[in-house]
């Protein structure tokens, strides 16, 4: 394991022949499994290969309503747990969406040339906004930001969850257009989704996928910081169905085996077909949900040690922070200037 003291971020990243990586995650809510297998397990996995930019993204975070101490708590706990799954600090740049002001101003000029078609189409927005009475312009709005997020890092790989590929899909649409109307500005990014785990259901409904938004409803999501018998509880009481046949499938009936199958996949890192042998002798679902337990446990007890640690010194992670964001601004700042002249504006002399 790393110590603390690891946790420095070198200065200015140059565009290295890697592949470039962005990616975000909001600080709302508590963590969870779906999180991480969908997501935050892969950037940690791939980093190496490619150069990395991963944003909390707090912006993001406000287009729903949040207790200010609990996001203000909620972001620094968050980089703590992307440093404790392994975000490496020497691999990666880590940094706060709103410590980056070029986020928040591209979202401004690319605004301004989104179709508002484009963002009523968008199912997350129609979702969120379904149950609404009053829907805030920021909600509509969330996938301009995010696109800003993007390309302002001529970003070539997006790995998100498979809930956020429309989205991803959308700044590509941006790119192209901006691209169309001022000439070749933005990369066009590809989204980067993995073939299984990228859609982790609930254990309380397997025909719901884990969110965030629902982690605190008893049963739905194991969070990243659960104990170990508050893990085992919530996977022992997983939906699944009256069957005993232990395979993957893509019966909607079956969906809570699968489910389970997919987060052992997920874990253990086995092929699908191994994954199926080892529970060939199993006796039956209880004895399958006992040993998705036991592999969930033992990848998160570390993770969570490691969490504690970190924020016994949040000096040392708010440093940490700092640097990333002026790793980040050194990369999307000309590039916010290079947008901001080709639309006509006067960029200020300096
Ligand atoms: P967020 O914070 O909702 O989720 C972070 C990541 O977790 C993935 N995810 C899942 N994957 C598999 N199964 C699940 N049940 C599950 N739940 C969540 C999400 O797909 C995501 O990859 N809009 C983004 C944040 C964002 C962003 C960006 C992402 C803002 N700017 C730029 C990429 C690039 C979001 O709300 O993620």
């Amino acid at each position: 394991m790393r110590s603390q003291t690891s946790i420095s971020q070198n200065a200015t990243p140059k565009r290295s022949n890697k592949r470039r990586v962005f990616s975000g995650i909001q600080p709302s809510g508590d963590v969870q499994l779906g999180n991480y297998l969908g997501a935050m397990k892969g950037w940690a996995a791939r980093q190496a290969e490619k150069e990395n930019f991963f944003c909390i993204v707090d912006l993001h975070a406000l287009t729903v309503p949040q207790a200010p101490d609990e996001l203000h708590n909620q972001t620094r706990s968050l980089a703590a747990m992307l440093l404790a799954i392994g975000i490496d600090p020497h691999l990666s740049t880590l940094f706060i969406q709103s410590h980056v002001a070029a986020h928040a101003e591209v979202c401004w000029i690319l605004n301004c040339m989104t179709p508002i078609g484009w963002l009523e189409r968008m199912t997350q927005y129609k979702d969120k906004s379904s149950s609404q009475e009053s829907v805030v312009t920021g909600l509509l709005d969330y996938p301009v930001l995010m696109a800003g997020d993007i390309l302002l890092y001529d970003t070539d790989e997006v790995p998100v969850g498979d809930d956020q590929r429309q989205h991803v899909e959308l700044a590509r649409d941006i790119a192209q257009r901006f691209n169309h109307l001022y000439g070749e500005t933005f990369v066009v990014p590809e989204p980067f989704i993995a073939e299984v785990g990228a859609r982790i259901m609930g254990f309380n409904d397997p025909a719901l996928k884990m969110s965030k938004s629902y982690s605190h409803i008893r049963g739905h999501a194991v969070r990243l910081l659960d104990e170990p018998e508050e893990i085992e509880r919530t996977i022992k009481r997983a939906v699944t169905d009256s069957g005993n046949e232990i395979r993957f499938s893509n019966d909607p009936e079956r969906a809570g085996v699968n489910n389970l199958l997919v987060i052992y996949k997920v874990v253990t890192g086995k092929e699908a077909t191994a994954v199926e042998a080892d529970f060939a002798d199993a006796g039956g679902y209880g004895e399958l949900k006992s040993r998705v337990a036991e592999v969930v446990i033992d990848e998160l007890s570390p993770i969570r040690a490691r969490y504690a640690e970190l924020m016994a010194d949040v000096t040392e992670l708010d440093r940490l922070l700092a640097r990333g964001a002026e790793r980040a601004a050194a990369v999307s700042e000309p590039k916010a200037e290079e947008i901001k002249r080709k639309v006509g504006l006067v960029l200020p002399v300096s």
